[in-house]
């Protein structure tokens, strides 16, 4: 591949034609496209840096003698990493999730428990379950339309994929027809490369003088993701089919069933799939595939369970990212050891101080590791957040050697360190007290584990660290702008970006600026310029929840994020709502948010929480406090997804004054997209505000609420002025009292089923 994508033999650019010289930029801008993707996105150069130059100086000369033939896209205009271009993007008809993960026989135990429990099955009721390989590949979603293959996609961010239809067409494993297949029928499963195959196209790469992959997976990845697909088609890659998406007619009534028709559509599945019928067989299949991973010939990295029944598995559902109905039990994490050289300290958007190994590069599980997490300055004491004893007591010092360990992707961490290797007169390692990066003061909070800066917005490193969050791909997501361009505009005098709206003003700066423009800094062209104004303004616009995710409040993730924005669904309601709390928060907030925590440990250790239930009687006898502040802090914390603690960070963000100066400044600048709440199609519940109350028969509460919501209601724990229909059960007490006195709607479990069409 190299060779030809080089061209060898190709004419001397002083004898081509014009039409000719146009011909070779369109192939140029394509193999150089796609060597840019694998070395920079992927991490695995396709040609050798040699051969990457030639085609770049042979790109350079042509444009030389045809100026007026140069391209839009043109290779010489293309600053590294930004280029990740190049594949159409593709939105899931059905989202894409993950797995949650379990490490021990006990998270086994628990999932079939928490199954148990969400469906109201008894211990000993039949449950069953499947259990079959965790391919450690990529996901890949193909659909078939008329029973033909239209459309292959990654996962992506599991809303929006890459489009590699042409690519996938390739694989072998993937049929391209299927007679008799559903109208529409979305595969979805692993694309992946064999050991063998693995070290055959190594072997080629070496020869070649490219460089060689990590792993299988890293090699399965790059190959998929190439732009030339017949790059794709001379890589042996396999696909195993196991679950799917959209779908307009069933494939069977069972987990074990639909795998039988994927298998009879012509899909490849895994041959160790088991059908067990509790933790018990489902154990001793993971001990059953343990054994044979040395031989499978592929990589696997644990097992995944599925409820084998398609009905049970509906009622389920999924939580934000992934299904209730399945879990992957990983095998152990991979060990090794090696000498702690520093220890260095990084200051994290909110402030965190967070110490970082840096290591003896080691291999861990086919993986160079260099780097590994400290999490904070208790575990490098060798103690936890309620200062017990971990690692016997041991601490870490600078010049030990550690056992690293890295399960999947997760980051590295250190588990242990050798006393008996300890280099004479190491020291015990002090944390600092002050921001390494601003001098500011660095305190820890009672019950926090974590110092951090209290620079605030004066803190460059909070700064630069927010502006990444701010353009990360969950947020922003601005084509060529990422993390490193970020840090190089905040260090620029001339066109600096201190602050997210500083981006939204880069180009009219740019054009006041006539002696200055962007184009004639290093690294940039007239092109990548022009391509960074444009993806600019196309996040100009963008959704609610974007926006919220992307201001880095701390506890705010993707996921409270999209629950708030369903939940106001304007910015102008959501910031009203935040301002109308803001005095209930400011008095009870953080006395609530004590409350929550103290439930939680006493959940967790299984004792009775040292709290009663206080919290309304106090703020119902506050003299000063509005009543509609109450209202807005009790709707905004009986968000599903939303606590006190959050509800407090979010509040208070907003709250400090520069803080919320630089949000305006920011909104200003954009067109918020309202975000409607889930399910705002055909509901009879949609839109509206429920609360259960009393003994649910037929479904758990868990499954009431999560059907409500999918539904596109909003469930609430109390009963307000706010409340549009109370279900209520036997027993139901105050609160049916209460929505009596309000006037609110009271049904029956019943009445709720037939409601919702499950009567
Ligand atoms: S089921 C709705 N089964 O693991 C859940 N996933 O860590 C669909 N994976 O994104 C996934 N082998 O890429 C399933 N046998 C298997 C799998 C498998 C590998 C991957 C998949 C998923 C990831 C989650």
């Amino acid at each position: 591949m190299g060779g030809s994508a080089v061209g060898a033999e190709a004419k001397p650019v002083g004898d081509l034609t014009e039409a000719e010289a146009r011909a070779e930029l369109e192939r140029l801008a394509g193999v150089l496209g796609a060597a840019n993707v694998a070395y920079h996105t992927l991490d695995a150069p396709e040609i050798s840096d040699a051969e990457y130059d030639a085609l770049k100086q042979r790109n350079a000369g042509i444009e030389a003698r045809f100026p007026a033939l140069k391209r839009e896209d043109s290779p010489s205009e293309q600053v590294g990493g930004a280029l990740a271009e190049g594949f159409g993007k593709v939105r899931h008809a059905v989202r894409m999730l993950s797995l949650e993960n379990g490490f021990s026989e006990e998270d086994i135990r628990d999932f079939d428990d928490r199954v148990r429990k969400y469906l109201g099955l008894a211990a000993k009721a039949e449950l069953m379950f499947t259990a079959e390989p965790k391919i450690d590949g990529l996901s890949l979603s193909l659909r078939y339309e008329g029973g033909r293959l239209v459309q292959a996609a990654t996962r992506g961010d599991g809303e929006v994929g890459e489009n590699v239809t042409e690519n996938a067409r390739t694989i072998a494993d993937i049929p391209r027809e299927i007679p008799g297949a559903p109208e529409v029928l979305e595969v979805r499963g692993e694309v992946y490369m064999a050991h063998e195959d693995f070290a055959a196209l190594n072997a080629r790469q070496a020869e070649a003088g490219g460089k060689s992959f990590a792993n299988p997976r890293n090699a399965a990845a790059g190959s998929l993701r190439q732009l030339d697909a017949e790059i794709t088609r001379a890589r042996p890659l396999k696909f195993f089919a196991y679950a799917w998406g959209e779908l307009t007619e069933p494939l069977a009534e069972t987990q074990m069933g639909a795998i039988g028709r994927l298998g009879s559509f012509g899909f490849v599945t895994n041959p160790l799939t088991r059908l067990c019928d509790g933790p018990d067989e489902m154990l001793a299949t993971y001990r059953e595939i343990e054994a044979s991973r040395a031989s499978l010939g592929y990589d696997i990295d644990g097992v995944v369970y599925k409820v084998d029944d398609l009905a049970l598995q509906r009622r389920l559902g999924f939580r934000s990212t992934t299904p209730r109905w399945a879990i992957a039990h990983k095998f152990p994490a991979e060990l090794a050891w090696t000498r702690l050289e520093a220890i260095d300290i990084q200051v994290g958007r909110t402030g965190a101080l967070s110490p970082v190994a840096r290591l003896l590069p080691v291999t861990v599980g086919g993986v160079v590791v260099s780097n590994a997490t400290l999490h904070n300055e208790d575990y490098i004491a060798g103690r936890n957040a309620r200062g017990e004893e971990i690692r016997g007591g041991k601490d870490i010092r600078e010049g030990d050697w550690v056992q690293v360990y890295r399960a999947g992707d997760v980051i590295p961490k250190i588990a242990d360190v050798d006393l008996s290797r300890r280099p004479e007169g190491a020291k015990p390692y002090v944390f600092p007290q002050t921001c390494p990066d601003c001098g500011s003061e660095a305190i820890r909070e009672e019950g926090d584990a974590v110092r951090r800066c209290t620079g605030g917005l004066i803190c460059p490193a909070q700064a630069v660290e927010r502006l990444k969050h701010f353009v990360s791909r969950a947020a922003f997501d601005i084509e060529g702008l990422g993390a490193k361009q970020v840090e190089a505009f905040f260090n620029d005098e001339v066109l600096p970006i201190r602050e997210p709206a500083d981006i939204f003003t880069l180009a009219a700066r740019d054009r006041s600026n006539p002696l200055q423009k962007l184009k004639n800094k290093e690294g940039w062209g007239e092109t990548s310029a022009a391509n960074l104004f444009r993806a600019i303004e196309e996040k100009r616009r963008i959704p609610l929840n974007r926006v919220i995710f992307a201001l880095g409040i701390r506890h705010v993730g993707e996921v409270a994020a999209q629950d708030l924005a369903r939940h106001y669904g304007t910015w102008e309601a959501l910031t009203a709502a935040i301002d109308a709390a803001r005095p209930a928060e400011a008095r009870h907030g953080q006395a609530e948010a004590a409350v929550l925590a103290e439930r939680q440990a006493a959940a967790e250790e299984g004792r009775r929480a040292r709290v009663t239930e206080t919290r309304t009687a106090v703020w119902e006898a506050d003299p000063v406090l509005p009543a509609a502040s109450v209202e807005a802090w009790n709707e905004l914390i009986g968000i599903d997804g939303i606590g006190a603690v959050l509800a407090v960070s979010l509040v208070s963000a907003f709250h400090q004054e520069a803080e919320r100066a630089s949000i305006d400044r920011l909104v200003a600048e954009l067109e918020i997209e309202p975000v409607v709440a889930r399910g705002a199609v055909e509901s009879p519940v949609a839109g509206k505000t429920l609360v259960f109350t009393g003994t649910l028969e037929k479904m758990t509460r868990a499954e009431a609420k999560a059907r409500a919501e999918a539904l596109g209601a909003k469930v609430a724990g109390s009963v307000s002025a706010k409340t549009d229909l109370l279900i209520a059960g036997p027993g139901a007490g105050s609160k049916a009292t209460k929505a009596a006195d309000l006037g609110v709607e009271v049904i029956d479990e019943d009445a709720w089923l037939a409601l919702i069409g499950e009567a």
